[in-house]
């Protein structure tokens, strides 16, 4: 077996997805045009020579503003519902979406709009594809803990179908320690955590994560190499990462892909896992990021294996089923 035939066969987890940044410049079009929402270009080739980034905040600017034109539930169901269908190309058999209430919220679109589309778009991918999924709310650190606390009282009719909490957005000046309270909050009414720490943020970003917002996985976590006492907490403990190298190529996080440590901390006993985190925006989604990091790293049929079976391990799905996914992919190469 060759590694593209590996990589279609085996099955993957995704846990680190913005379904924001899953909005394709086709999508996007068509949604502004039919709620006549006016976006800044004349055609999707205009959209896609806009996304040339050079860090997180010039990706961020441009994401915010392309997930101004979604309005109603039917335009959450569509957006989510095209990732689903991504998703069943590539062999993801559960995913762990991200969305951004406040992005929503705060242009005045209900929280219940957004996550109703959702919602029903999963419940129809599961329907049709048998893909599983969780949802996991994010506050955007840029904005205040006071606002984090609005968004986590208004999702607590939904607490049911939120599995938990994570951080995102402009993450340099924005450290976890500023969210402490709210996610302590959040433990209380059972939701599970997670945070971007150490994409472009130091390794003392990522030891707050852990230690102030006890946090069962760090979204990137790229810059744990730097900290040889973190690595050694992280190997120790199987805290996984969520690696998503498009995005780190796309925001310059790492010059060039064969410049990418996953494979290094693959090999080191880190619990690392490949995403697409917004592949609309970076080129690519999961398949895409497994192809092209294991051709720059020169990886092997058995890390490819290792990286997929580490998504189970690191997902929130129950040990059944956990184990059910892992023996599959033991399986594939034996
Ligand atoms: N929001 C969407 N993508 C993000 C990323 N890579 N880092 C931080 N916030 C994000
Ligand atoms: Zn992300």
């Amino acid at each position: 077996m060759n590694t593209l035939e590996l990589i279609k066969k085996l099955p993957k987890a995704e846990l680190h997805l913005h379904i924001e940044g899953s909005f394709e410049p086709e999508l996007m079009f068509e949604i502004a045009k039919r709620n006549s929402v006016e976006i800044p270009y004349k055609s999707v080739e205009e959209i896609k020579k806009a996304y040339n980034f050079h860090n997180l905040q010039s990706f961020l600017d441009i994401y915010y503003a392309g997930a101004s034109v979604l309005l109603y539930e039917q335009d959450f169901y569509d957006l989510t519902y095209a990732y689903l269908k991504k998703c069943h190309e590539d062999r993801v058999v559960h995913t762990e979406i991200f969305f951004d209430p406040q992005t929503h919220t705060d242009r005045g679109v209900d929280f219940e709009v957004v996550i109703n589309g959702i919602k029903k778009a999963l419940a129809d991918g599961e329907k049709e594809f048998g893909i599983t999924s969780h949802i996991i709310m994010c506050f955007l650190r840029h904005l205040s803990e006071e606002e984090a606390f609005k968004t986590l009282e208004e999702s607590l009719p939904f607490k049911d179908d939120i599995i938990g909490v994570g951080l995102d957005s402009s993450e340099v000046g924005h450290p976890p320690s500023k969210f402490k309270k709210v996610f302590e909050k959040a433990k209380e009414y059972g939701y599970q955590a997670v945070a971007h720490a150490g994409e472009e943020g130091p390794p003392e970003y990522i030891w707050e994560a852990l230690n102030l917002l006890a946090v069962k996985r760090i979204d990137h976590g790229v810059r744990s190499l730097e900290d040889d006492k973190l690595m050694d907490l992280i190997i120790k403990e199987r805290i996984p990462l969520t690696v998503c190298p498009l995005s780190n190529l796309k925001l310059c996080v790492v010059k060039d892909l064969k410049d990418h440590n996953l494979l290094e901390m693959l090999h080191q006993g880190v619990c690392v896992t490949i995403n697409s985190d917004d592949p609309a925006y970076f080129g690519g989604y999961m398949n895409q990021n497994f192809i092209e990091t294991a051709e720059a790293l020169s990886m092997s049929l058995e890390d490819i294996k290792k990286v997929a079976m580490n998504s189970f391990e690191a997902s929130f799905l129950k040990d059944e089923l956990k184990d059910k996914w892992i023996k599959e992919c033991q399986e594939i190469l034996s």
